[in-house]
């Protein structure tokens, strides 16, 4: 371990910190709108099984890696293993495989994805994962991200005004000026995407413990107190009932293996698993922790958030009539509403979307926070030098994705290129970033990192790395080690054919 890293304060400071990543705009705002999309209750049940079953796993498997290599992922895939093994050999196979399956079906973008993997798999064995785990991932989470961590700057603003919660017509217009970007003035849009990231670099450039832990321990609390303020009021509206039926009643009809592999992807979104994260906030973790404790409270209290932010918004998005699937922005549409119906809803507003900002911030500094800690390392660069890289290099990819967040409109040769040369389907290069993480990147590298531990590593090494204090520690552990090996991996793989609609 190098001399100078630094450590959390206390192991309830990196409770905090893990719990500060995991918690953001992936419950509330990225949660809504896929779960109105894919059918309400038989999504979450597909969703929590994903959580437990594959998240939990992952997430105690990243941990540990961290804390064993008490460096971040790079290091983390190279250092504790041998760097090429016939297992990164087989998954370079699978991949030239699913290229050449990508071929056959017409999709060739698709197909020079895989290709990639399979070039790097086999060039860089396992260092391969680390680099998409450590830098791709990420930070392309980061650029999609900054939007509509700049939507939430902007509702910050223009909520002490109070317009949009009494004027219905204020809040349509803002939505279109800022979320979908259709009006004339998406400048605001993109200055204020730009403001969100810088305002993450300038977080990441401070400092893990200053920078990360002081925020998430002032701030968490307090969005949980909101979210139940709003529930209490809109419980009590007409047709409160649609709306908790949606959310509790399963229909498995609308369950599409689409909507699986949405699941999926919004389980590891939520607990920022598949790209590091883990791994780098572990490797500062010290020794006295145990991780099954620490793993649990993250995952539940994240889980706790994401139903309340249900509870909350899908009450009043029955009862005021509008579609639960309304994409993007539908908490930009039902929360102006639920504050208009609050007393005081001006100070309501203001403090929930400064406290949301504020979750946005340490889950975005959370994103950075590795690939910083691999430039660091890789290029012996300074915090701030690497930091600084980062801007130059993603900073133009941030106003980009502001005026491309809900159609190719604002930047139609763009559009041509990505879905008339490339044949995607997604509908806004937003999406396309969406997308390429949570359906593929995120779920593949979760799949690695399982067999990694399990059959590169070792699970017996994970477990010693995990201080089991208790009872509780210990059957844990035990369930985990049977699950990392048997059941998660095999759920990965059946959501994945699900989802390219092999098999079943
Ligand atoms: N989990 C965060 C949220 O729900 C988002 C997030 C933070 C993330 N770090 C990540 C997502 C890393 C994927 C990867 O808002």
């Amino acid at each position: 371990m190098s001399p100078n890293r630094e450590f959390w304060t206390s192991s309830k400071g990196f409770v905090l910190a893990m719990a500060g990543s995991a918690i953001g705009l992936g419950n509330i705002w990225r949660f809504s709108y896929i779960m109105g999309k894919y059918g309400g209750a038989a999504f979450i049940l597909v969703y929590l099984a994903a959580i437990f079953l594959i998240g939990l796993p992952i997430m105690l498997c990243e941990l540990s890696l961290g804390r064993a290599s008490g460096k971040g992922p790079l290091e983390a895939m190279t250092e504790l293993a041998p760097r090429r093994t016939t297992l990164s050999f087989l998954t370079a196979v699978a991949l030239i495989l699913g290229a050449a399956a990508f071929v056959f079906k017409g999709m060739y973008f698709h197909a020079g994805v895989a290709g990639f993997f399979a070039l790097g798999a086999l060039l860089f064995g396992w260092g391969f994962l680390g680099f998409t785990v450590t830098f791709l991932t990420p930070l392309m989470i980061a650029v999609f991200y900054s939007v509509v961590g700049g939507w939430i700057i902007i509702y910050t603003i223009v909520s002490p005004l109070g317009k949009i919660f009494r004027d219905p017509a204020a809040s349509a217009e803002l939505l279109g000026n800022i979320v979908t970007a259709s009006g004339g003035k998406y400048w605001v849009t993109v200055a204020a995407a730009s403001a969100f990231f810088l305002a993450t670099a300038l977080i990441v450039m401070a400092g893990v413990q200053k920078g990360i832990e002081r925020f998430s321990k002032i701030f968490m609390p307090l969005i949980f107190i909101l979210i139940i303020v709003i529930i209490v009021r809109v419980l009590t509206l007409p047709n409160a009932k649609e709306g908790l039926r949606f959310l509790f009643l399963p229909d498995f009809s609308k369950m599409t293996a689409e909507g699986v592999m949405a699941a999926l992807g919004q389980a590891f979104f939520t607990l920022s698993l598949g790209s590091g994260v883990g791994i780098a906030y572990g490797s500062y973790l010290g020794r006295s922790s145990s991780l099954p404790k620490t793993a649990f409270t993250i995952v539940l209290l994240d889980t706790i958030a994401s139903i309340l932010a249900g509870l909350a918004i899908f009450p009043l998005l029955f009862s005021t009539g509008l579609s639960p699937e309304e994409g993007t922005s539908l908490v930009f549409k039902v929360l102006p509403i639920a504050f208009g119906k609050l007393p005081l809803s001006a100070l309501w507003g203001t403090l929930f979307f400064f406290t949301l900002l504020l979750a946005a911030l340490t889950s975005s500094i959370s994103m950075l926070e590795g690939a910083v800690q691999g430039l660091m390392q890789k290029l012996y660069l300074p915090r701030g030098k690497a930091v600084l890289l980062l801007i130059i290099v993603l900073g133009p990819l941030v106003p980009l994705t502001a005026v491309s967040s809900a159609n190719f409109a604002n930047v139609p040769k763009l559009g041509q290129f990505f879905t008339e040369t490339l044949k995607l389907r997604s509908e806004s290069f937003f999406a396309i970033l969406d997308n390429t993480t949570c359906l593929w990147l995120m779920p593949l590298a979760g799949l690695m990192t399982l067999l990694f531990v399990s059959y590169v590593w070792g699970n017996k090494k994970a477990l010693e790395e995990m201080n089991c204090f208790n009872a509780f520690d210990w059957l844990f552990s035990k369930i985990w080690l049977f699950v990392v090996r048997f059941v998660s991996p095999v759920l990965v793989i059946l959501a994945f054919l699900k989802g390219l609609g092999i098999f079943f």
